[in-house]
């Protein structure tokens, strides 16, 4: 299987996917024609900020499991098309939360200090000592936008260096903000009592333009950092509050524009430190993403849980061995239960009962959607299945019960419409042994696998003999079968497992019976 990286990531991801057994293609810098052809056998896209994923890239990708994003910020991939396309899309967001906060603080002396334009001078003979009269931290304000996990290392260590914090984050809470000594503000609020303004929000919709003329003014004589995104701080407003004094100085390592353009009014003003998007560029924080990732892709393809997946539902590793039988079981149950309802669905409800209903259950639930549309949809899986029953205006309704009877743990699947319903029942005997149990108010002991033939009908003499003796007519051999009835004499359900797959002339031979009520053939086969 083969993993298209596109933007350089450290070698020590690179070998860890060779090390799993994917085959490593890199196209660094490749123009759009080059990705589109590189990536349509991928299984695995790597990326950092540099290339953009969109929607026309990923429809040419019809083996893309996962996009790996080698560091935190995801705005450079369509995730709503991913979802759609049903590829992963997961993160690193611990690896270089550090290298990224060490260089928020490099970026506040530098700025605060001049140390680039003193440094440049020096370098051409200059001894510019009276020109530069610095600002010192200890005794300062400094404003966060954003406390997540960069913002909150940044609180931690200019902090310890005495001073005073005050975040905007309508995010978090109080609590967590005052156990690091920040206090909890308004934008405006936190502008106004601002020396140091530090940005460390993701771009979004909500954060572009976050910060622009009007609210430098209120940072009026501090200093505006952003190792964050660029596009959260309007960049022309900005150059001009440098310019006109409004403020002290900015530093910035993200631009709106990557490579920042020659043009920028941001390169002409003295007093902006600029680095090209180096806050994550340490070499443990390259490693830790690089290999993060290629574990991530490595887990997406074995299908595993993606520790980091951010359009998938994720679960705890240490949970995955309870879960794991139930998954491929759910998956079959609703699989089963779509095929016997054959008509439309209003609400799908997927009940836990036992030891199963104390895990996290999302992805248990995800995949019996999976198992209902894959029959429907050609491209289906646990990412994409619950926003294909939301376009389908399905209501997919998941819930608890203690007690699970006879079993340990019991998975219903039940499909509903104003008409009728349908439920399909499974549990897993001891040994990884998956059985259908229960199909409506029929118990049953079905091996989910192969072909199945399920039929409705009266309870009378003969009529088992009679299904019997059809399959034999076709030299369809019974590998097992389990009846099930209401009441003597009443309606009743017959699983049959089939070592092969019985003909359309089967079926209407047997619904053509006036004992029988339905027959329906059930593909388990993975083909
Ligand atoms: P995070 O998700 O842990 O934290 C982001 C915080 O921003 C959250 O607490 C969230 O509540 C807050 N937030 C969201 N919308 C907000 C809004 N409208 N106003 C105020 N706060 C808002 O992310 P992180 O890991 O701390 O990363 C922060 C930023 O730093 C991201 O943009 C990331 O891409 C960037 N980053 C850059 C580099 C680099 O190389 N320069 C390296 C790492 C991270
Ligand atoms: C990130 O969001 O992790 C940073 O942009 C780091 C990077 O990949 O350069």
């Amino acid at each position: 299987m083969k993993v298209l990286i596109t933007d350089p990531i450290a070698d020590a991801g690179i070998d860890r996917l060779r090390e799993a057994g994917f085959t490593v293609e890199t196209a660094y810098e490749a123009d759009q024609e080059t990705l589109q052809t590189a990536i349509r056998d991928a299984a695995g896209l790597v990326v950092r900020s540099g290339t953009e994923v969109t929607d026309e890239l990923l429809s040419g990708a019809p083996a893309l499991q996962i996009v790996g994003r080698a560091g935190i910020g995801v705005d450079n991939i369509d995730i709503d098309a991913a979802t759609e396309h049903g590829v992963i899309v997961a993160n690193a967001p611990e690896g270089n939360v550090r290298a990224a906060a060490e260089h928020t603080v490099a970026m506040t002396f530098a700025t605060a200090r001049s140390i680039p334009q003193a440094h440049a001078r020096l370098k051409t003979g200059e001894w510019a000592k009276g020109d530069y009269v610095g600002t010192e931290l200890n005794n300062k304000t400094l404003g966060i936008v954003g406390l997540g996990r960069v913002g909150q290392e940044v609180a931690k260590r200019l902090g310890s260096l005495g001073m005073e914090l005050v975040a905007y984050d309508p995010y978090i809470g109080a609590d967590r903000a005052e156990a690091l000594g920040a206090e909890l503000a308004e934008l405006e609020t936190v502008l106004d009592r601002a020396d140091i303004a530090t940005v460390h929000t993701p771009l979004t919709p909500e954060t572009e333009g976050l910060i622009g003329a009007a609210e430098l003014k209120r940072l009026d004589g501090g200093y505006l950092i952003n190792c964050a995104r660029g596009g959260v701080v309007e960049e022309d407003a900005l150059a001009s509050a440098v310019v006109d004094g409004t403020l002290e100085g900015a530093a910035l390592d993200v631009f709106a524009t990557e490579p920042l353009p020659e043009d920028s009014p941001l390169l002409g003003a003295e007093n902006v430190v600029v680095t090209p998007h180096l806050g994550a560029s340490t070499e443990a924080a390259q490693e830790n993403v690089a290999t993060s990732i290629a574990d991530q892709i490595a887990a997406a393809v074995a299908d595993e849980p993606v520790l980091n997946a951010l359009n998938a539902p994720s679960i705890d590793a240490s949970a995955f061995g309870r879960v794991e039988p139930y998954i491929e079981l759910a998956e079959t149950a609703g699989r089963i239960a779509m095929e016997l309802f054959d008509a439309h669905i209003d609400t799908a409800h997927v009940e836990y009962a036992g030891e199963i209903a104390d895990e996290e259950v999302d992805i248990v639930t995800a995949s019996a959607l999976k198992g209902m549309f894959r029959p429907l949809e050609s491209q289906v899986n646990a990412v994409n299945a619950p926003g294909i029953a939301e376009e389908r205006a399905i209501d997919v309704v998941e819930s608890k019960a203690t007690a699970a009877e006879d079993f340990q743990s019991l998975i219903s699947v039940t499909l509903e419409n104003g008409d009728g319903s349908v439920t399909v029942s499974g549990t897993q005997f001891a040994g990884n042994d998956p059985r259908i149990v229960r199909i409506d108010g029929y118990r049953v002991d079905a091996i989910p696998e192969g072909h199945m033939l399920v039929a409705r009908n009266y309870d009378e003499p003969g009529v088992i003999g009679f299904i019997g003796t059809v399959l034999g007519e076709y030299d369809i051999n019974i590998a097992g079968m389990f009846n099930g009835r209401e009441t003597i004499g009443g309606e009743a359900l017959t699983v049959y497992s089939l070592d092969s797959e019985p003909n359309g002339s089967i079926i209407e031979t047997l619904e053509a019976d006036e004992r029988i009520i339905s027959a329906q053939y059930l593909a388990l086969t993975d083909e």
